[in-house]
């Protein structure tokens, strides 16, 4: 992350303008910008109230749509004032474009509709009187074909250049008896080679044995293990287009 950005225009004008208050935008405050920005003809209520973003129903000319507000101030994140608004603007911003890469690769997760500042919309994923729940707070039926679907899942995602780094059963939900995979603000994208693959392939394999790992906590209620280290090589070597992680991914034979 950047710790000494290029300020997102509009952010850097509001700054300059003294437009951005210091305050904790709060709600009222929040579905202001969320209708300001154009998100949204209609904000209906908070379904989440997480560490740095809440999560709002909203509505587009009635079709509903879930904004994820990344919070502007009272977060854990150090920096100045100014730092901070772009920072959670670089949040949304890097979330939206994982969760569009995702996306057009085919893999499950809500259709990200537009990211403006700290703000980004996609596709509800839920019922009129409540949303999907996530995996965590579910009794699953059928928890092998479950498992299944999450591996699967996750292998998508891979083959959609992503690797999610928080993944549990708390960032996945479950809507029409499918998983969708959300929260990708510290995903990584294993599709290009930037400067330094082996850095990020090595971060993408921890963050999916960490993940898997999690996952088993979960499915192991059900009496179903996940053996985290060879999926995680699995997909890793599926990624690793020119060997820099062979001699770890590769099995002896
Ligand atoms: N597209 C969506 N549709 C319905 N509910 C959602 C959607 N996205 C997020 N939520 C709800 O908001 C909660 C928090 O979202 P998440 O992206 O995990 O944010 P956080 O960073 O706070 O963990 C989820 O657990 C879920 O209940
Ligand atoms: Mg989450």
């Amino acid at each position: 992350m950047p710790n000494h950005p290029t300020l997102d225009a509009r952010v850097q004008w509001r700054i300059d303008h003294g437009t951005i208050d210091q305050r904790e935008p709060g709600y009222r405050r929040t579905a202001e910008a969320i209708l300001d920005a154009g998100l949204a003809t209609e904000v209906r209520r908070l379904i989440s109230a997480g560490k740095e973003a809440d999560v709002y129903l909203c509505a587009y000319n009635g079709a509903p749509l879930a904004v994820k507000a990344y919070r502007l101030y009272r977060t854990s994140h150090r920096g100045g004032r100014p730092i901070k608004a772009d920072t959670m603007s670089w949040l949304a911003a890097h979330e939206f474009e994982m969760m569009r890469q995702a996306w057009k690769g085919g893999a499950s997760v809500p259709t990200p509709a537009r990211r403006v500042e700290n703000l980004l919309s996609m596709r509800y994923l839920g019922g009129p009187d409540q949303p999907a729940p996530r995996l965590q707070d579910v009794r699953l039926e059928a928890p092998s074909a479950f498992l299944h679907a999450v591996v699967t899942g996750v292998h998508a995602l891979a083959s959609a250049g992503i690797v999610h780094s928080d993944l549990s059963a708390f960032n996945i939900l479950v809507h029409e008896g499918r998983p969708y995979f959300i929260d990708f603000s510290d995903a990584i994208r294993v599709d290009r080679t930037g400067g330094v693959p082996w850095l990020r392939l090595t971060q993408a394999r921890d963050a999916l044995v960490h993940g898997f790992e999690a996952l088993g906590n979960y499915f192991g209620r059900y009496g179903l293990a996940i053996d985290a280290e060879t999926h995680a090589d699995r997909i890793i070597a599926s990624r690793d287009r020119f060997g820099v992680l062979s001699d770890r991914t590769r099995r002896p034979s």
